[in-house]
């Protein structure tokens, strides 16, 4: 049996297989610059200059990780994985940090300088030995160095296989772990010791081969890590060791938008207020993003998920695209993503803008207006979006449109909700208002 890593493993005594894991984390934007600036000569110099960053570079051309021969390259010398896993930490690449030591090296460096929590932390890890399973580690400590620490927590497999009762299928109404089914899995509640997760176990599916499908995983993550906001959901870990890759994310307790608009499983109607809180938190959200330059792709009320409180958190960021670092421009891509029942004109022809956004968010609030589902084949129209048309030809009235299991409204706040989903569903893209516009206009009415 070979020997396990520690912080004193010879960088050059790495299995392929865990220089290749950690390239998924640092090839993509390029993280590995930020490592080999921070790596130093024995003198304290910088090791390597931009002539080194730029014949890396090449080899990317020739089909080859600049990371793993980064790392090839300083493993020559005799640099230790303790080295590479405080540079790691320092930049906050928690994730690859990770992969490399066990969790408990990981918070207890990041945590080591000098918080009042260092004794805690360091009495837990003689407790327990570093071969521990999250079973064994105190809940305490790992939601306190959560909040200390925005990277996430890497599972193994066999850990999430235990919190989910083996994936248990049954939905959780019957006892069983499923919470639902979506694109690209299917999500399970477990119990991290008593605190609920969702863990999403990704399967593969038809038309996507098993390197897109590891793009999202890994573009979810560095999405996650990056950006934090009350309305995003909160990503809590993943695995990647087993047959699937799963990501975990805090539990939501009163699911989704789409399930609740629907009062499945006999939950009772939203009233106007909590909808137009949902309606406000779900723009402050997708503000935010669009002010990342990030592009969500996926805007849908099953992506809109509710907390104890109601308050909705944004989830799957595996669709979204840093677009342009200067802003986010338009850019046409080959794979068309997204559900149907919600894309803008330009986003079925391949198009990626913010604008598209926006127009999803315009169907979410014809949703949240009528209680009704984005689309039913047995409607006319089948679409939601289409309803628009016949409310603007006066077909029906907007009070026939709106939800009657819904308490609480106000025909003034009715139209004005109205009259931005309306500008939002514009076919131009240009006649449609900015994300920062529509919370601009909801914040006024709300
Ligand atoms: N963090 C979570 N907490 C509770 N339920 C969740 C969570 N994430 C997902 N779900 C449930 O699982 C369902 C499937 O999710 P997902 O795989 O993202 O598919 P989709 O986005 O197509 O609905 C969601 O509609 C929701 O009901
Ligand atoms: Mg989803």
């Amino acid at each position: 049996m070979s020997n396990p890593v520690t912080s004193e493993t010879l960088i050059r005594k790495l299995k392929h297989s865990v220089l290749k894991n950690l390239s998924d984390f640092l090839d993509p934007h390029d993280e590995w610059k930020t490592v080999l600036m921070d790596i130093q000569k024995p003198t304290g110099e910088p090791r390597y200059t931009q002539l080194h960053v730029r014949r890396f570079q090449r080899l990317v051309a020739q089909g080859k990780s600049p990371t793993v021969e980064l790392l090839f390259d300083w493993g020559t010398t005799d640099s230790t994985v303790g080295e590479l896993f405080e540079i790691l930490n320092r930049h906050k690449l928690f994730a690859p940090a990770r992969i490399l030591l066990p969790v408990y090296y990981g918070f207890y460096s990041v945590n080591s300088r000098h918080t009042p929590y260092d004794e805690t932390i360091k009495q837990k890890k003689r407790e327990n030995n570093p071969h521990n399973t999250i079973s064994n580690i105190s809940h305490g400590i790992i939601l306190l160095c959560f909040t200390l620490n925005p990277g996430f927590y890497t599972f193994t497999f066999h850990e999430l296989t235990q919190i989910t009762k083996s994936w248990d299928d049954r939905p959780v109404s019957a006892g069983g772990s499923r919470l639902g089914e979506g694109g690209f899995g299917t999500v399970f509640k477990g119990l991290l010791n008593s605190t609920p997760v969702a863990v999403k176990k990704l399967n593969l599916v038809d038309d996507m081969s098993p390197e897109d499908l590891k793009t999202q995983f890994i573009q979810e993550i560095q999405t996650l890590k990056r950006l934090q906001h009350k309305n995003l959901v909160n990503m809590v870990g993943y695995s990647s060791d087993g047959q699937h890759s799963c990501l975990v994310y805090a539990y939501m307790s009163n699911g989704s938008l789409l399930d609740r608009l629907a009062c499945l499983e006999g939950s009772t109607a939203l009233p106007w207020q909590v909808r137009c809180a949902v309606a406000l938190g779900t723009a402050r959200g997708l503000e935010y993003l669009h002010h990342q330059n990030h592009i969500h792709r996926d805007v849908k009320s099953g992506n809109i998920l509710l907390d104890e409180d109601f308050i909705p958190k944004i989830s799957d960021f595996g669709l979204t695209r840093a677009s342009s670092k200067r802003s986010c421009t338009t850019v046409i891509t080959e794979r068309i993503v997204g559900t149907t029942a919600y894309m803008a004109p330009e986003a079925l022809r391949g198009e990626i803008t913010p604008k598209s956004d926006v127009f999803s968010f315009g169907v979410v609030l014809l949703e949240i207006l009528s209680g009704l589902p984005p689309v039913d084949e047995n409607r006319d129209p089948k679409l939601l979006m289409e309803m628009k048309d016949e409310i603007d030809d006066e077909e029906i009235t907007l009070q026939e449109f709106i939800d009657n299991k819904m308490e609480g409204w106000d025909m003034d706040c009715v139209e004005k909700m109205y009259s931005v989903a309306s500008r939002c569903l514009s076919e131009r893209k240009n006649r449609r208002p900015l994300l920062k516009e529509v919370l601009t206009e909801l914040e006024d009415f709300i």
